[in-house]
């Protein structure tokens, strides 16, 4: 049995591809997004509700006769949606209040990782400014500063001077930068390597990861400047590569289930590490609750199996049964030998105050040339889509190398236009090489 009408709940690219990846699958009839975008009404229906009117949305889900309804972003999961959805018998995908504090607090995933004996950082946690300043100072400043609550995914400041590091503790707990989610830190060692998202469908009778994807957080390209909720991804990654990945979630994704278990906490959702894969092994950065964004947009498109009856055994505790009447053994999904390159196009002002109301053009022609086009914060304009957030859209582009992929998202970039749009220019991309020697100044012509 599989679902057959899907609400897909959230505003952005990673709904867009969610709605897209099911609206595939032959068993479903109809995909709804509430509230959605006017953008992804290529591959589903928009229905007006919004994310925080929970009555609303049982309201939908009842007079649509909606059989699965699938959470995308964090907010309304720490708020308790899936616990509410759930009560009014709507078979949900996501995990209740109680274990999807383990996004909504990172003490808390610091907590339940540390009694899983998951390895992570070294860190601590204030509330007290004075204390949190002197543990700064005793790292010198190189130290990661996060807002324990919910920040939209830019309440991480990783520092490398005292003076950054003494400002976001500053920010945090004596500006009030981050609201409430700010007035508790968790300081952390800087972790140096590669970092990889390793998300996984969960509940009580199976973990079935998607392919390992990287994303770039930072704005910038060369990773400079501030952290955002994500410029780009892509899928595979050479490091880790498949084998390594089914490691990743016995070291993580397992010891995490057991122990929210342990303590009575249910999961029926989808489990995303975000881990460093330092010189020392992997350690945890983070945990969300939900699909990422853009690991999504880049990942779905890989997937070789339907997504629809997963989801939908996992919504009922059945993801094991369902997985099997798939064919699928291991905690692998099975996925298409293809590789996907996804490329953000953010508003200027991104990620503090995005500025809005820009003409969009080209996604009919980026779509033309093969690439997929999701979009975010977007709005209608009488016929024209025009920018409407931080993140606009992203731009999926496919191959059978890497780099056949990324060039392949980056040319049908080229064609997509707004008013001062930013993209980095290095996803999926290697690093330029540093040059050996530093080039002294009015040497050469300017760049
Ligand atoms: P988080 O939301 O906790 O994943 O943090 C956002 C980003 O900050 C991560 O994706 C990493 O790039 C970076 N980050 C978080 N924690 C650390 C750490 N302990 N060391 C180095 N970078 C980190
Ligand atoms: N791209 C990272 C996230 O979804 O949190």
């Amino acid at each position: 049995m599989t679902a057959q009408r899907i609400l897909v709940i959230g505003t952005g690219g990673r709904e867009h591809a969610l709605a897209w990846r099911l609206s595939l699958d032959p068993e479903v009839e109809r995909v709804l997004v509430a509230p959605g975008n006017p953008g992804m009404e290529d591959v589903a229906e928009i229905a007006p509700v919004a994310m925080t009117d929970v009555d609303g949305l049982i309201e939908l889900a009842r007079a649509e006769t909606i059989d699965l309804v699938v959470i995308g972003p964090e907010a309304p999961l720490v708020a308790g949606l899936a616990d509410r959805l759930r009560a009014a018998g709507i078979p949900t995908v996501g995990p209740g209040a109680d274990a999807a504090r383990l996004e909504g607090s990172k003490a808390f995933c610091r907590e339940i990782a540390m009694a899983a004996g998951v390895p992570i950082a070294r860190g601590s946690r204030h509330t007290d400014l004075d204390e949190a300043l002197a543990a700064v100072r005793a790292a010198d400043g190189r130290i990661v500063v996060k807002a324990d609550g919910l920040a939209a995914g830019k309440g991480v400041i990783v520092c490398e001077d005292l003076e950054t590091a003494e400002g976001a503790v500053q920010a945090c707990l004596a500006e009030g930068a981050f609201g409430t989610a700010g007035h508790t830190v968790v300081l952390e060692e800087l972790l140096t390597g590669h970092e990889v998202s390793v998300i996984a469908l969960c509940d009580e009778t199976a973990v079935l990861a998607l392919p390992a994807a990287r994303d770039h957080k930072r704005l910038l390209t060369g990773d400079l400047g501030p952290n955002t909720g994500g410029m780009g991804a892509f899928s595979p990654t050479d490091e880790p590569d498949t084998a390594a990945v089914e490691g990743l979630v016995d070291l993580v994704h397992r010891p995490i289930l057991t122990e929210l278990a342990r303590r009575g906490l249910g999961f029926r959702g989808v489990l995303f590490a975000g881990i460093m894969l330092t010189p020392d092994g992997p350690r945890l950065l983070e945990c969300n609750v939900r699909f990422g964004d853009p690991e999504t947009q880049t990942t779905l498109p890989r997937i070789a199996v339907p997504l629809a009856p997963l989801l939908a055994g996992l919504a009922e505790g059945r993801l094991a049964g369902a997985a099997a009447e798939l064919g699928i053994e291991g905690s692998l999904l099975p996925v298409d030998p293809t590789a996907t390159t996804t490329v953000v196009a953010a508003a200027a002002g991104y990620p503090d105050a995005p500025e809005t109301g820009d003409p969009i053009t080209g996604i009919a022609v980026a779509r033309a040339v093969g690439a997929q086009v999701w979009t975010s914060g977007v709005a209608r304009d009488g016929e024209r889509l025009v920018t409407a957030g931080g993140r606009v859209l992203a731009v999926t582009g496919h191959g059978p190398t890497a780099e056949v992929a990324t060039e392949h998202a980056y040319a049908a970039m080229a064609h997509i236009r707004f008013r001062d749009m930013q993209v980095r220019e290095d996803i999926g991309r290697p690093a330029p090489a540093r040059p050996a020697v530093a080039i002294p100044v009015g040497s050469g012509s300017a760049a």
